[in-house]
């Protein structure tokens, strides 16, 4: 597997990651496996899948300790990321960023991944109710404490990681970045990374799985997040359905299938660019994984750049 730096940092990955948020939550609940996913754990470091990405927020909690179980014995061979910020409370998600709960989050983080330091600590998004220097500054003395070795941001504005950035280095930003989420390449932010020497990270990279061709119905698995998602209403999945034959084209020039073009285009849009799809499943692990080696031709990128918006906001 290439690798690629973690922005600043001394870490070299896998150019593709894994996320594991699926494993628990989200997507096709009826389909969750501990074993398998343990499986995709152990096989991503096998292949080269360095950089892990989780969050206290799912489960909540389960997936950490999941990635806990997994990691055990191969801790050393990965790049452990992880997020708090994010509280699930009565069915609902609300953010907490104040410094206690930041200082609490990360002792509950560690104990569940059975490490003594994670990574990457990421801040999964910006409490309104908190200045972000505070938050920002208490994920910082949680580097200075040996805590948490670099720190990043989710889903944030340049005018916020300029602030940020004053304060302690931003090793790296996580928003949605995808052939059919394209914010971060119009809104600056992924120039503000490669400026400021900074990685990113985009999630979703698949559109939800969605770009792979795969979803093909609305009839989502009760507690499947996407059945809530504008985008995958059967009339938006319908409009959407344009979008897949685009990959598709490209997927079929190039002898590969179309989750390795949403990936290979992503890995395209930048060196610090450092996808992280997730998967529950070996098999789509090692597909993706194979995306590193995928190299978009500009006749390519031009056809996929070309993608008309999609039918539905993301949230
Ligand atoms: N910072 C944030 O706010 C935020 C938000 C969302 C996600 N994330 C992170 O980003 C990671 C990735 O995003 P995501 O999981 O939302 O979406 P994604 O990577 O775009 O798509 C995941 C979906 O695609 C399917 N899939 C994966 N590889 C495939 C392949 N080769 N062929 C066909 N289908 C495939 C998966 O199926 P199976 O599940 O059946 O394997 C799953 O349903 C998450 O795991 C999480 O770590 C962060």
């Amino acid at each position: 597997m290439l690798t690629r730096r973690l922005g600043s940092s001394d870490f070299a990955v896998g150019a593709v990651g894994l996320g594991c948020m699926g494993m628990s939550w989200a997507y096709t609940p009826s389909e969750q496996n501990a074993s398998e996913s343990l499986a995709v754990l152990a096989r991503a470091v096998d292949l080269g899948v360095t950089l892990i990405d989780t969050a206290d927020m799912y489960g909540p909690f389960t997936n950490e300790e999941l990635v806990g179980r997994g990691l055990a014995g191969r801790r050393d061979r990965v790049t452990l990321a992880t997020k708090c910020g994010n509280v699930v409370a009565d069915g609902g998600i609300t953010q907490d960023g104040r410094p206690e709960h930041v200082r609490e989050a990360i002792d509950a983080s560690l104990r569940r991944l059975r490490t003594d330091v994670v990574d990457l600590y990421q801040l999964h998004r910006v409490d309104a109710a908190v200045p972000l220097a505070d938050t920002w500054g208490a994920m910082a003395e949680l580097v200075a404490a040996g805590k948490v070795r670099a720190i990043g941001l989710s889903e944030v504005s340049v005018a916020q990681l300029d602030l940020a950035h004053a304060i302690h280095p931003v090793a790296s930003v996580q928003s949605e970045l995808s052939l059919w989420t394209r914010d971060p390449l119009e809104n600056g932010v992924l120039a503000w990374c490669e400026a400021h020497d900074a990685a990113f990270l985009p999630f979703s990279p698949l559109g939800r799985g969605f770009l792979t061709g795969a979803v093909t119905s609305a009839a989502f698995d009760p507690g499947d997040f996407r059945s809530r998602l504008p985008r995958f209403t059967a009339d938006a999945m319908a409009a959407n359905a344009t979008i897949v034959d685009a990959v598709r084209v490209v997927a079929e020039r190039q002898d590969v299938t179309p989750a390795q073009v949403a990936l290979a285009w992503t890995l395209a849009q930048g060196d610090q660019v450092i996808p992280i799809p997730g998967t529950k499943r070996v098999r789509y692990l090692e597909q993706n994984a194979a995306a590193a080696d995928v190299t978009l031709t500009p006749g390519d990128l031009a056809d996929l750049d070309a993608i008309p918006s999609p039918v539905g906001t993301r949230y």
